[in-house]
């Protein structure tokens, strides 16, 4: 049976290069995989006090039961100031509370990291590393992805026409499906 993966994108930029990939990644998806994109879009900037106040906001509510509906993830994430941009760790927070209720916990996960620069993400990717092994997240180690110069493996569409990162992108979801399927089996 295919499992439902979320793919979550770091950036809500329209023309974002990261989504591109991610687009990319889904149209390859193999069988065992169900993959679609998660939008974190409109989140409210996590306050313990929505939750504690009886006022949780109904976005959050949505975003709790969504995260909770699927068998995985895969991040595909640019890199902010060698970290990762705050839409996306507010995401990661909101789900992840309120306190005992995380629903990312034991869900295997993957990270491909994006950049237009030569270091591929390489703080994104590992800072999202560090959060999502405290959020009990099997997460793939091998194959890592940092994909580099991004802006010349696209077209004006966002099309990906670099045939060795597409070969290369095709292998790490093989991978993850491997992963996913490891994982869940032995839940
Ligand atoms: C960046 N960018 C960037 N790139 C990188 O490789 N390492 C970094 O640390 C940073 N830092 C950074 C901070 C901020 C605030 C911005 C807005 C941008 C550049 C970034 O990779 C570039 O804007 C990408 O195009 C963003 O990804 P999307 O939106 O194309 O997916």
């Amino acid at each position: 049976e295919a499992k439902k993966i979320g793919v979550l994108v770091g950036s809500l930029r329209k023309a974002s290069f990261s989504r591109a990939i991610a687009r990319e990644i889904v149209g390859m998806a193999p069988e065992g995989l169900d993959m679609s994109l998660v939008d974190i879009d409109g989140l409210p900037i996590f306050n313990q006090d929505y939750d504690d106040e009886g006022r949780t906001p109904q976005s959050w509510v949505t975003f709790r039961e969504k995260v909770a509906s699927f068998d995985g993830f895969l991040f595909v994430t640019p890199e902010y100031n060698r970290s990762i941009p705050p839409v996306l760790k507010n995401a990661l927070d909101v789900a992840s509370r309120p306190y005992g209720q995380n629903v990312w916990a034991g869900k295997p996960s993957g990270i491909v990291s994006v950049s237009p620069g030569s270091l591929g993400g390489f703080g994104a990717n590992h800072h999202l590393r560090q959060v999502m092994m405290f959020l009990d997240v099997p997460m793939l180690q091998q194959p890592e992805a940092y994909v580099r110069e991004v802006a010349s493996l696209l077209d004006d569409e966002g099309r990906l026409t670099d045939e060795s990162t597409r070969s290369f992108l095709g292998r790490y979801v093989a991978a993850f499906d491997r992963w996913v399927h490891l994982v869940s089996d032995a839940r």
